[in-house]
């Protein structure tokens, strides 16, 4: 080969380097131990948004990276380092990433080569993509719901973290498999769910089901379970999707068991009424009419001092029944208005019960909504009940009062107390008001301890929510 000829080829070869580099998403440079440049490739517009000649002027690689990555005449460490990510600021001032390699060399005047890639939108992908498995994540886990995927070939399977909550596995350290779901089946459960997930393994289906599963912590929960097959021609892949409704259930016996026990109340209220009208006031109307007919056939003298007597039974099965109707229906409230109402209710049960209580009625609307000032009255009722009935106290203080756009009740006595923390659910007549309270958008508060006496307070919007 003649010297013509070589040089001809190494042109061609130089050339095709040129072209090739031209078009590559790498960019490269060549400096001395110092860090100056020796060479530079000629696409630096691409990756830095500089001309070549820009980044020539630059002189060194640290102008042109913002920062040594070599300390400048250190040696490359093991002759190579690889993967260094580096944020760079390019000629149009936009902060990119650069995924670096740098290597001992020796060539074109040089001994170390780097070599850059731009993966800003990689690194921006893969950040999105983790923020959405994030955001999943917390969605799966806030919805009590937890996945697995199950390659069926090989039987690998994995569970979500929340997968394994549910099947009582708090430490995750449970090692999932197909077979170890079944084992935490429960029994009654196991051949229903095995048949229905091959069938769906079968058709390449779908498949829905509701299950029991006792736990790794021999907990029992209620899970609905969805899932997919997979196939190519053979069975490869199932994934699915775990949600855990064992409170739902709860909430929906808690439910029932409300509907039975409010409806139980109802009842006995009812019946209550009927006795006090019945038993009581009928009795002591049959035998003052017997009485009044004795009057009439003796007549006389002595007949006066009986008329007073009855006189005095008349009115008090007059009262009587007074309460009785106003318990059905209080038609005091919208008589005497709602702080009328209250008083009256205070003075009449601090009469009968012996109980000192205190009223302090201020500022509340003449014209408010028939059933906050029905729904305030009853709440009223139902806490004092409990302090003649319960709180063997002798004093109490009722005050209800406005302010801004809201109504505040309070029921205080300082009595025996009870103890709140160690109740289990609510009875009748604390649930009422409760229920009352929140119905009518407003909030019920009871604070009581044990010798401690008991405070009931409300809050509600003058306006109907
Ligand atoms: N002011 C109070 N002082 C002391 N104990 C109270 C007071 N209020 C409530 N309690 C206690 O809380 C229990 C529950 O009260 P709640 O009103 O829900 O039911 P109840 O009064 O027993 O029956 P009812 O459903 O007929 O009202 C009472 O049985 C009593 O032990
Ligand atoms: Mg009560």
């Amino acid at each position: 080969m003649d010297d013509t000829v070589s040089a001809a080829a190494l042109r061609e070869s130089e050339e095709l380097h040129r072209i090739t580099l031209l078009n590559m998403s790498d960019a490269v440079f060549i400096t001395d131990d110092a860090g100056t440049f020796t060479y530079i490739c000629p696409n630096c517009d691409v990756l830095f948004a500089r001309s070549d000649e820009e980044v020539r002027g630059m002189g060194r690689i640290s102008h042109l990276l913002g920062r040594d990555l070599v300390p400048p005449g250190a040696p490359v460490p093991d002759g190579e380092v690889r993967n260094i990510e580096h944020e760079i600021v390019n000629g149009r001032g936009e902060r990119r990433v650069m995924l670096v390699h740098i290597k001992q060399v020796s060539i074109k005047g040089g001994t170390i080569l780097y070599v850059c890639r731009d993966i800003t939108d990689r690194k921006a992908a893969e950040l999105a993509l983790r923020r959405n498995e994030e955001r999943l994540a917390l969605a799966l886990e806030a919805a009590s719901m937890g996945t697995w995927d199950w390659q069926v070939p090989t039987g690998e399977m994995t569970w979500s973290p929340e997968t394994h909550r549910l099947l009582g596995d708090f430490g995750g350290t449970r090692r999932p498999s197909f077979d170890a779901f079944m084992e935490r089946l429960h029994p009654a459960d196991r051949e229903r769910v095995s048949r229905v997930m091959n069938d769906a393994m079968d058709r390449v289906s779908s498949y829905e089901t509701e299950f029991r599963v006792v736990g790794y912590d021999s907990v029992e929960r209620w899970v609905l379970g969805k899932g997919r097959a997979l196939q190519n021609g053979v069975p490869l892949r199932m994934l699915g999707v775990f949600v855990d409704f064992t409170d739902r259930n709860r909430v929906e016996r808690e439910l029932r068991d409300l509907g039975g026990r409010l409806l139980t109340a109802h009842d006995r209220e009812r019946l209550r009424i009927r006795d006090d009208l019945s038993e009581k006031a009928v009795q002591d109307a049959d035998e003052l009419a017997a009485e009044l007919d004795g009057l009439r056939q003796q007549g006389g003298a002595a007949a006066a001092a009986q008329i007073g007597r009855l006189a005095g039974r008349a009115a008090e099965i007059g009262r009587r029944l007074h309460r009785v109707l106003d318990e059905i229906h209080p038609a005091r409230v919208t008589g005497l208005g709602l702080g009328g109402a209250v008083r009256a209710l205070c003075r009449e049960l601090s009469e009968a019960h012996r109980v000192d209580i205190n009223v302090d009625v201020a500022g509340v609307p003449d014209q408010l909504d028939p059933d906050i000032a029905l729904g305030l009255y009853r709440i009223a009722q139902e806490a004092l009940q409990n302090v003649v009935g319960h709180s063997g106290a002798t004093r109490a203080i009722v005050t209800l009062t406005s302010a801004g756009a809201e109504l505040f009740l309070t029921v205080v006595d300082g009595g025996r107390g009870f103890d709140d923390a160690a109740r289990t659910g609510d009875t009748i007549g604390l649930m009422t008001m409760r229920e009352r309270a929140r119905l009518l958008g407003g909030q019920l508060i009871v604070t009581s301890k044990p010798r401690g006496g008991t405070r009931v307070e409300v809050r509600m919007p003058i306006r109907p929510s």
